[in-house]
């Protein structure tokens, strides 16, 4: 169902729609269009360079050029007012996500003071006295359907703080999640998270209060917060002085529509499995050639898609 051609052509219309009809303006700053005029020369080489042209040019420029300019730059996001992002998650099971959001990069984030997580339970915002967020489906169709009030309720509480540049509701049904929306969603000062869950929320919901929506693969999971999980961490390991090396982040598969090439640490011989030579010869510009082949080899290889993009 979730496939069917003619529901998502309307739900790619419907999304476009309602993205214009309740954009959340955000007063706070005035965000000119990513690179217009940051770092002019970055933008033109960028403009410039098609896809495999920046194998012609050294490592460092590479990712430099093939990345959009805002993208783990810190001078970037000083100046364009872009510190401090802000994500609230809605769930009915907030269990699932507090161990994720706790540990590894996205704890040192919170603590660093580039991010603030929070995590509200649903049942919180209902006016059932059992605590209920969901109801039978009108049509009599299979499965349980979440309720407008509690979502309505909970966004309302939230939107009463401050604003959002977006309110993303995860679905399978939604537009699919890559890196470019990582490194767009990135740049947001505030963003509200409701994650489905059951057979889905009640479809008003979608309609008046929501913004975005998004799936993280063509699969159906239990419940949204997966799929929450998945996109905070790629878009909050983004902001600059989120991980220690950035220089490997701007290295990273899909960040310029290729795979990135093997990497290899120490021993140099393990039970006779060898460290490519080139990687031991200390000769930069060898090692380098061999990182781009390396890498347009597995892409064409594994997914000859990116190519094309
Ligand atoms: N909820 C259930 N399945 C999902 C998916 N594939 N992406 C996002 N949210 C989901």
């Amino acid at each position: 169902r979730f496939f069917c051609a003619p529901l998502r052509a309307r739900s790619t219309f419907l999304n476009a729609q309602r993205a214009h009809a309740h954009r959340v303006v955000d007063f706070r700053r005035t965000t000119p269009p990513p690179w217009t005029n940051f770092c002019p020369q970055r933008t033109k080489i960028e403009v410039a360079a098609p896809p495999l042209g920046i194998f012609s040019l050294p490592l460092q420029q590479r990712t430099e050029v093939a990345l959009r300019p805002h993208v783990l730059n810190e001078q970037y996001h000083l100046q364009h007012n872009l510190t401090g992002m802000r994500i609230d998650i809605i769930s009915v099971v907030p269990e699932m996500l507090d161990g994720f959001l706790n540990t590894s990069i996205l704890a040192r984030a919170q603590k660093k003071g580039l991010v603030e997580i929070h995590v509200h339970n649903l049942r919180d915002y209902t006016t059932d006295k059992h605590r209920r967020v969901d109801d039978y489906p009108y049509g009599g169709f299979a499965g349980m359907v979440m309720q407008c009030q509690p979502i309505d309720a909970c966004i309302a509480a939230l939107k009463a703080e401050r604003d959002y540049d977006e309110v993303i509701f995860t679905s399978p049904d939604g537009e699919k999640f890559d890196q470019p929306m990582a490194n767009s969603l990135s740049m947001k000062g505030n963003l509200i998270i409701l994650c489905g869950h059951y057979k889905g929320i009640d479809y008003r919901i979608r309609e008046h209060l929501i913004t975005k929506e998004v799936s993280i693969g063509d699969f159906v999971l239990t419940g949204g917060e997966l799929a929450a999980a998945c996109m905070t961490d790629a878009i909050v390991r983004i902001i600059p002085g989120a991980i220690g090396d950035e220089q490997s982040a701007l290295s990273d598969s899909f960040q310029d529509h290729l795979l990135a090439a093997p990497v290899y640490t120490r021993p140099a011989d393990y039970k006779g499995w060898k460290v490519p030579d080139v990687l031991l010869s200390g000769h930069d510009a060898k090692i380098h050639e061999w990182e781009m082949a390396q890498s347009l080899e597995r892409t064409k290889r594994l997914r000859p898609d990116l190519l094309e993009k």
